[in-house]
């Protein structure tokens, strides 16, 4: 299998790469023309397309068979960031995936998405564009899974992490280490009951210990 991962210069993308890479999956990272990332492997191809280029972006999902997307605006001053890649970019990335026949696809998005009243919305309203991404991907055309993490961190230590997987709008507080993140959105890729579902996932040692399946069967 081939996957396309999107934002894979970022925290949460480079290790979807590396997770992908270690379940022996080919992997082509989509990044933008500065975008930093490391030429780590042989199974790994790497594309600098900008995501308002039509035909660079077609270019680059070809012959893959499904998209992983973990972009997000960084931080910034910019507070059209949101709007321009939590949905538009999301978008784009999507009507891409149309044409060049990409049907599975997986986004990273956040918990809370559509709330309005949130501190996070401070920047660009995120919260409410991230919602806007994830109603475009709620589509017939895609066999679409949602990763909904809580806030984000840079862990490794994810041994005794042990994560709460729940459906739509349960959880609202919470963390959970990006390698943990990039761990379930390689597991959604083999798991066909992921399957137009959105999956909130936070972690924490006190949980129990729940594998991806298991908890696919109860979402
Ligand atoms: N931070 C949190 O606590 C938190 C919580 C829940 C959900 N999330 C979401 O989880 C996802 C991953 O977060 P992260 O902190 O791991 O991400 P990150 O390190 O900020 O990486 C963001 C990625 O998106 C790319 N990107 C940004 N603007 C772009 C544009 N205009 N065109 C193309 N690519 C663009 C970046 O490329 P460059 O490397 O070129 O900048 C980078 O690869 C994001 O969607 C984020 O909103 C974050």
């Amino acid at each position: 299998m081939k996957v396309a991962i999107t934002g894979a210069s970022g925290k949460t993308g480079f290790r979807i790469a590396e997770e992908a890479i270690k379940k022996g999956l080919k992997v082509k990272k989509i990044v933008r023309k500065n975008s930093n990332v490391v030429e780590d492997s042989k199974n790994t191809e790497t594309f600098r397309v900008s995501l308002d280029n039509n035909d660079a972006l077609d270019k680059a999902l070809e012959n893959v068979d499904a998209l992983i997307i973990a972009t997000g605006a960084r931080a910034s001053l910019d507070l059209t960031g949101p709007a321009k890649v939590d949905a538009l970019g999301v978008y784009r990335q999507l009507q891409s995936c149309k044409r060049v026949g990409i049907k599975r696809i997986i986004l990273v998005s956040s918990l809370c998405t559509g709330k309005l009243f949130h501190p996070l919305n401070l920047f660009g309203l995120i919260l409410i564009w991230k919602k806007i991404g994830e109603n475009f991907l709620r589509n017939p055309s895609f066999e679409w899974t949602i990763i909904r993490p809580g806030g984000l961190n840079e862990s490794e230590k994810i041994e005794s992490e042990n994560i709460d997987y729940t459906k739509e709008d349960t959880q609202f507080k919470g963390s959970i280490p990006r390698r943990l993140v990039a761990k379930c959105c390689v597991d959604a890729l083999s798991n066909k009951q992921s399957i137009n579902k959105i999956i909130e996932v936070t972690s924490s040692s006190e949980n129990k210990k729940v594998s991806f399946k298991k908890a696919m069967q109860n979402i």
